[in-house]
């Protein structure tokens, strides 16, 4: 197989469940140029390189861009300018310092280990009331009865979304998440329904702050949304719905497939599972191998802002760079036994939560919520057994994980 084509095999749905075969490919060429012009990063020690490296942009995102509708007043004046207001504010994942730096801090002030620890509970009768409904019957989806609607629970919660509208942001999330698939970015119909969805959940993000301003609660958006002062300025109004929105996207699609691949892995491995069950300490340990082995994020995008010189190649100012977390997951240079599942293994220093400045701003609660679940399921459930092996995948490469997990049980404890 050629390695500048290599990439659009990755793409391809085909290889979805099992894409490890072509990331050890890619390792043979550490910095591989495709035809496209893009180049793909795969070893630890050149991502963890390039991870601290200015020269390499997240502003890689092409300029949002609405679709024509036939009314001139929209098509010449309103939405061109909503295009570059949008394009402006984008969520601080998107963007590069100095202005990532300081939206960034000002949800890191918020998302504190205190607000964290206070989610445990909640996370807790939450997982709890979902395995509940599943009482009497002998199979389950994973996904469906639990994974699905635990993150989104979670973060609406954290926010401050009303309960009642948590079935707006399941839809909402999933369509944004496209965003970070690269196909779906050079896709006409799949940027207009990004930006449709992104429209949809602006205007309700809007109305959401102008009602936390009036009322003021003890949830994150209060406090995100609270007025600054001279000394310490507040966050801009369209910054502060952009930051929701990522919080809400970059909380859901992400831990909905730690948890199911956390499972699909136990099940594969029964004395993994059975060790669990009598040891619920090895949680923390089990999910950093998760996150390591099954990683639900495989790849993100940047863009080289000038020319860098990495392991004997070149990339060109301007170029597109995919850093393959999921590769260098598995790095042998790395991580001895790369392909074993070894929640015993020392120094896991895994990219599951990717590093330097865009490192994961959820990672604590993300790991709270999949350790909680994953123990929980492993108690509760008896005789957890996988209806299909490989399951189904959803079309994601980037973010990448099972579209359903039937598990046979004898029952619920
Ligand atoms: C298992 C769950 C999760 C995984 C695997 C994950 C993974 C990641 C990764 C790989 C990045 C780096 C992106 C990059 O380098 O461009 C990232 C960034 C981010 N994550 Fe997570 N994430 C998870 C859960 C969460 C949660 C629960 C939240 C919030 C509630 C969250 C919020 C964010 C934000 C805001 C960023 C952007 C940080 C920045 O640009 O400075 N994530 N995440």
């Amino acid at each position: 197989m050629r390695s500048e084509t290599l990439f659009s095999e990755v793409m391809d749905p085909k290889n979805r469940a099992n894409p490890y075969p072509l990331y050890e490919l890619f390792r043979q060429t550490p910095v591989a140029k495709q035809s496209d012009g893009s180049f793909v990063v795969s070893t630890h020690e050149n991502i963890r390189t390039l991870l601290f490296d200015p020269r390499l942009s997240s502003e890689d995102l092409p300029p949002s861009r609405r679709p024509h509708t036939g009314n001139p007043i929209k098509d010449w004046i309103l939405n061109p300018i909503k295009n570059r207001v949008v394009t402006a504010h984008r969520p601080f994942i998107f963007r590069d310092p100095p202005d990532h730096d300081t939206l960034r801090k000002f949800v890191m002030d918020e998302f504190t280990i205190q607000r964290v620890n206070d989610a445990h509970g909640r996370v807790e009768s939450l997982v709890d009331e979902f395995i509940e409904r599943c009482r009497g019957r002998s199979e389950v989806c994973l996904v469906e009865d639990l994974s699905y609607p635990l993150p989104v629970a979670v973060i609406c919660d954290l926010l401050g979304v009303p309960e009642e509208d948590e079935p707006h942001f399941q839809r909402w999330a999933t369509q944004l998440a496209t965003a970070l698939e690269p196909d779906a970015r050079h896709d006409e119909t799949g940027r207009h329904a990004i930006v449709a969805a992104f429209d949809e959940i602006s205007a309700y993000m809007r109305k959401l702050i102008r009602e936390k301003r009036r009322r003021p609660a003890d949830d994150m958006l209060s406090r995100l949304a609270k007025p600054g002062n001279k000394r310490t300025p507040g966050m801009g109004d369209i910054d502060l719905i952009a930051t929701g929105i990522l919080l809400l996207v970059a909380g859901h699609e992400t831990t909905v497939n730690l948890i199911t691949n956390a499972m699909l892995t136990l099940l594969r491995n029964p004395d993994e599972l059975e060790k669990l069950k009598a040891d619920p300490e090895r949680a923390p340990r089990l999910i950093e191998e998760v996150l390591r082995y099954e990683p639900p994020v495989h790849f993100r995008t940047r863009k080289a802002t000038s020319p860098i010189d990495i392991d004997r190649v070149t990339i060109p100012a301007g170029a597109p760079v995919i850093l393959l977390f999921a590769a260098a997951n598995r790095d042998p240079a790395r991580f001895a036994n790369p392909d074993r599942f070894d929640p015993d293994r020392a120094d896991n220093q895994h990219f599951g939560f990717g590093g330097g400045l865009h490192y994961c701003v959820g990672a604590p609660l993300a790991r709270i919520e999949a350790e909680i679940a994953l123990v929980t399921l492993c108690r509760r459930l008896r005789e957890p057994r996988l209806m299909s092996d490989p399951p189904p995948y959803r079309s994601g490469a980037s973010l990448r994980g099972p579209a359903s997990l039937g598990i046979h049980i004898n029952g619920i404890s």
